[in-house]
């Protein structure tokens, strides 16, 4: 696996390697290290193979390597050595008000750096979406007035925040949620590097709890390890704080049978362990969302209806345990209603 002597932490800080979070010390350099979204990776490749970067735009969820590729698109571009020089990361945690739009951007985008030959300057400007429409709209001009010198690398979470005229200037790459291979895959390797004593329910409960979301993977992971010096289920779970699978599967599987009073029993015992409604909906849902062998395609859409209104219910503030009751109580019957049909 790479080294990581480009991330911008080890820059603003430099700790020695093994002081660094997992995600930092195993974020990939080069492409060929990012797992997962091939399609929006191999368009990345052919842009870093062409030279002609556009302008760029790369929007999903949170954790699938967006400031990631763009880093490594620049770093393939430019070159190590180059990169210091001609790229600026601006993020959410720096001043991105319209006068560091006005100042630093122009500032970067009109200074002269030797580059190679058919190459731009490049700003990545992260966690795009939460930049003002004021800065949005100055960066429009910018970005056309200085497009033969620099170009622009937006990572967002949600695309429709960034205003309709940059959208229009860029190519947008979508990122998915990434697969539980993908992340396997990636886990594996720092399984390997770190020496971690693992089993498979372990890797399991990763993905489960990951979620499509490899840096809550590596973070829970590291969490673990170094906590407990056992990567199992138990262990996992503890760590993540989720109500355990199984525990909610057996809730879920009376409600199947119809069976509201030992569905309830199960519940109540979930609940004394001190989960709040939030995460027992919330793991109710994520379990049926992902399917069950003993449930049928019907009965799942049936009770990922009911699931939806309550979840809501919850998040919006109804955190009583009615709410939880008359959530098995509605699966219940909707499982009942299926079979009668
Ligand atoms: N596809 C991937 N391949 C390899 N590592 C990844 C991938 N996605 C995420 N990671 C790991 O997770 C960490 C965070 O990834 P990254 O910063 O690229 O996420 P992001 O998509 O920009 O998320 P956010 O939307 O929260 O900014 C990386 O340092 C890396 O260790
Ligand atoms: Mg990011």
């Amino acid at each position: 696996m790479s080294a990581t002597e480009g991330s911008s932490q080890e820059k603003k800080d430099v700790k020695p390697r093994d002081e660094l979070p997992w995600v930092e010390k195993y974020r990939p350099v080069e492409m060929k290290d990012i797992v997962g979204n091939e399609e929006a990776v191999s368009r990345l490749k052919v842009i870093a193979y062409d030279g002609n970067m556009p302008n760029l735009i790369l929007s999903g969820p949170p954790g699938t390597g967006k400031t990631t590729s763009v880093m490594c698109l620049a770093r393939a571009l430019l070159g190590k050595d180059v990169y210091k020089e001609a790229v600026l990361e601006l993020n959410a945690s720096d001043d991105r008000t319209l006068n560091v739009v006005r100042n630093k951007i122009k500032m970067f985008a009109q200074k002269k750096v030797t580059l190679p030959a058919n190459r731009h300057k490049i700003i990545i400007l992260d966690e795009a979406d939460s930049m003002s429409t004021g800065a949005q709209q100055a960066l429009r001009r910018i970005m056309e007035i200085h497009s033969n010198t620099t170009r622009f690398a937006l990572a967002c979470n949600d695309s429709s925040k960034i205003i309709e005229p940059i959208q229009s200037r860029c190519a947008l790459v979508r990122y998915r949620k990434l697969t539980n291979k993908d992340i396997l895959i990636r886990v594996m390797e720092v399984v390997q590097q770190e020496k971690i004593i693992k089993n498979s329910e372990g890797l399991e409960a990763l993905m489960y709890t990951a979620d499509g979301d490899l840096r809550n993977a590596l973070n829970n992971l590291q969490a673990t390890w170094q906590g407990f010096g056992m990567v199992d289920a138990t262990n996992v779970f503890k760590v993540c704080d989720q109500p355990h699978p199984t525990a909610v599967k057996e809730i879920i599987l009376k409600c199947l049978e119809s069976k509201f009073v030992e569905a309830q029993k199960k519940l109540d015992a979930v609940v004394k362990k001190g989960y709040s409604a939030q995460d027992i909906v919330g793991t109710i849902s994520k379990m049926v969302r992902n399917g069950m062998e003993e449930m049928s395609e019907e009965v799942q859409l049936e009770f990922i209806k009911e699931i939806g209104i309550i979840h809501v219910r919850v998040i919006e503030g109804v955190q009583s345990p009615l709410q939880l009751s008359a959530l098995l109580a509605k699966l219940c019957r909707a499982s009942a209603n299926v079979i009668k049909q």
